[in-house]
């Protein structure tokens, strides 16, 4: 079976766990803020604060705006659950705009329609590995005077032009198990904001500055030492990481490009993706419903994944919540009953590239 994701750490892994298993420190140390500093650097931002995760990382960016009861948090409804739990865990109001379907990201025109009085922060979703339309979005932002919390969990060094994801507001990232660059779990918050910054520092820590002297009622967001270890080889290799996977894709859009049923992901001009997710929609020309295609597919031994089967409000226990304002979303309504992601990770063989090319052409001529 060829897995949609996998785990592969560089060789020098172990010598760096090694190293703080023999430092007498575990915790957040040395080796979360070199992580830190790398990710900042390779980010294009002054600050990166590592947290345990990258949920964490976006309930804490909504913590430090200092939200007020009833403000509103806009975002995408085409997004992991973590999204939304993050604005409701700040206590805040969720509400969405639809998407585009070129990008799966938010579409900067619907975002602007959805803005009310208590819209107080727009969060985009960098899905699958690119950017949203950043320069819209931070346009509309900026006339709005809207706070910017980037979802940036699948999009590490995905870029816009010359700017990184994370460094147009406050970016967040995961580190999860699957993501591109991963700790198992981890989170990181980007910023160029040297308030904001030092906010996130104190926060994470229970809100302490020094030693039991505390500043604001704080949590214990913070990412050990082990973790960061796990990191740092792969930032070392992430231009490669990025160019194997780009070079996947391309090998898929190529092999593929000509096939009736599926429609390709596209890359918009300007953004480099970095292929967090290859993800195909099944179109009205198909053979077969998504749900027999991914079942063929498992049985040729393709491994596929569905993200997200449902919009993110779309189960009960969002249904009736006072906090979650659900709005008329057609275009994310319809790529999510037709999206199917399949292998691109750099463990893919050249065996394994043609095989899931000749799979799909395979069950889109039946
Ligand atoms: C879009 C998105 N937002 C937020 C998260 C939350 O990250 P984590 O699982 O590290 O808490 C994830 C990943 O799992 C994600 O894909």
């Amino acid at each position: 079976m060829i897995p949609v994701s996998t785990i592969s750490l560089p060789a020098e892994t172990e010598a760096l766990v090694n190293e703080v298993l023999r430092s007498g420190m575990l915790a957040q140390g040395r080796v979360v803020a070199r992580f830190e500093q790398e990710f900042a650097t390779l980010t294009g931002v002054r600050h990166a604060i590592a947290v345990n995760n990258g949920t964490t990382a976006l309930v804490a960016a909504l913590q430090v705006l200092d939200l007020r009861p009833g403000d509103e948090v806009l975002t995408s409804p085409f997004t992991f659950v973590a999204t939304l739990n993050a604005i409701l865990d700040a206590g805040a109001v969720a509400v969405f705009a639809d998407i585009r379907d070129d990008d799966f990201c938010l579409d900067p025109a619907a975002a602007a329609a959805a803005i009310g009085q208590r819209t107080k922060v727009l969060m985009p979703v960098h899905l699958y590995g690119q950017c949203a339309d950043m320069d819209a979005l931070a346009a509309l932002a900026q006339t709005h005077r809207l706070d910017l919390v980037e979802d940036a969990a699948q999009a590490h060094l995905a870029s816009i032009g010359d700017r990184k994801a994370g460094s147009f507001g406050l970016g967040c990232f995961s580190f999860y198990g699957t993501k591109n660059i991963t700790t198992g779990e981890g989170g990181m918050i980007t910023t160029d904001d040297d308030v904001l910054a030092d906010r996130l520092r104190v926060l994470r820590n229970q809100g302490m500055r020094q030693r039991y002297e505390y500043e604001m009622a704080g949590h214990n967001y913070r990412l050990t030492d082990l973790q960061a270890a796990l990191a740092i080889p792969q930032l070392a290799r992430v231009d490669d990481m990025i160019a194997t996977r780009r070079a996947n894709a391309q090998y898929l859009i190529d092999g593929l490009g000509d096939v009736d049923g599926i429609q390709l992901p596209q890359q918009r001009p300007g953004r480099g993706h970095v292929w967090h997710q290859f993800t195909v929609m099944i179109t009205d020309e198909a053979p077969m419903d998504r749900e027999e295609f991914v079942t063929r597919l498992t049985e040729r031994g393709v491994g596929s994944g569905i993200y997200y089967p449902k919009l993110v409000f779309d189960y009960s226990c969002y249904r009736d919540h006072p906090r979650v304002k659900v709005g008329d979303v057609p275009v994310a309504a319809s790529v999510t009953d037709r999206v199917v992601s399949l292998p691109v990770h750099p463990g893919l063989s050249q065996r394994d590239r043609a095989t899931i090319v000749a799979v799909v052409r395979e069950l889109m001529k039946a």
